[in-house]
């Protein structure tokens, strides 16, 4: 049970209950012709960022790590039209093209891409938060968590991608600085009495990894 039956399957979500996107599609030839890394949440991912978004009816949004701005077409279209996302992104070759696909998804009002690294930015980024979607490097992620929670009002959300990278989180074997940044992270959050969460570990056509989902509660 691997790889194959799991890209299967997500085929099978998307043909059931995501229709095809033109716009979405192009961001996605765009990254691709650009050289850009095929690293964008699957559609199903970004469908379910999308929901969240509007189940807590976020006006505000922060996403960490851009890339082609695929996961932020998907956001942004959840937002009204007054709504506001700010995106961070460290290279000005990426966040261009993502430029250009978020203008041709017609969010491109209300969507801010800034430029450089994000632990640089964050201090720069306004609250109150409705959502915050970490997606960067995972190093950070303990203060990139941080900063989000100091700006999330209560009954916002954070989402944490990334966060199984193919069992090696629970690999005490792995040491690295991605794997002990989640972990951290993880600790954070733990030991935070302003937040509750969950943790799932995620199959499909992306491979196997994870999301953590932080509602803020006070
Ligand atoms: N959210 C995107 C995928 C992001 S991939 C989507 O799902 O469509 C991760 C992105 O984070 C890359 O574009 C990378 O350049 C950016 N990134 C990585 N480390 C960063 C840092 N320290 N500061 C800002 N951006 C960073
Ligand atoms: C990778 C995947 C991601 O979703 C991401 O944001 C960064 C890196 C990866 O598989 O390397
Ligand atoms: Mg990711």
């Amino acid at each position: 049970m691997t790889q194959e039956i799991w890209s299967k399957v997500d085929e099978y979500i998307f043909d059931a209950l995501i229709p095809a996107d033109r716009t979405l599609d192009e961001a996605l030839l765009a990254s691709d012709e650009a050289g850009m890394p095929p690293i964008a949440v699957a559609p199903n991912q970004g469908k379910l960022l999308h929901l969240l978004a509007k189940m807590i009816g976020a006006r505000s949004i922060l996403e960490i790590g851009t890339l082609g701005g695929y996961s932020t077409i998907w956001l942004a279209r959840a937002l009204p039209p007054e709504g506001r996302l700010v995106t961070l992104e460290y290279y000005p070759k990426f966040a261009e093209v993502a430029r250009k696909s978020i203008d041709a998804a017609g969010v491109g009002e209300r969507v801010d891409i800034r430029i450089g690294e994000a632990l640089d930015l964050l201090p720069g980024v306004e609250g109150p938060l409705d959502l915050t979607f970490i997606d960067a490097d995972r190093v950070n992620n303990p203060a990139y968590f941080e900063a989000a929670l100091k700006l999330t009002r209560p009954g916002g959300v954070i989402v944490i991608d990334n966060v199984v990278r193919a069992g090696a989180v629970a690999d005490p074997a792995n040491t690295s600085d991605e794997i002990e940044g989640l972990r951290r992270m993880h600790e954070l959050i733990a030991a935070e009495p302003r937040v509750d969460a969950t943790a799932l570990q995620t199959v499909g056509k992306k491979g196997y990894d994870g999301l953590t989902i932080v509602l803020v509660t006070s």
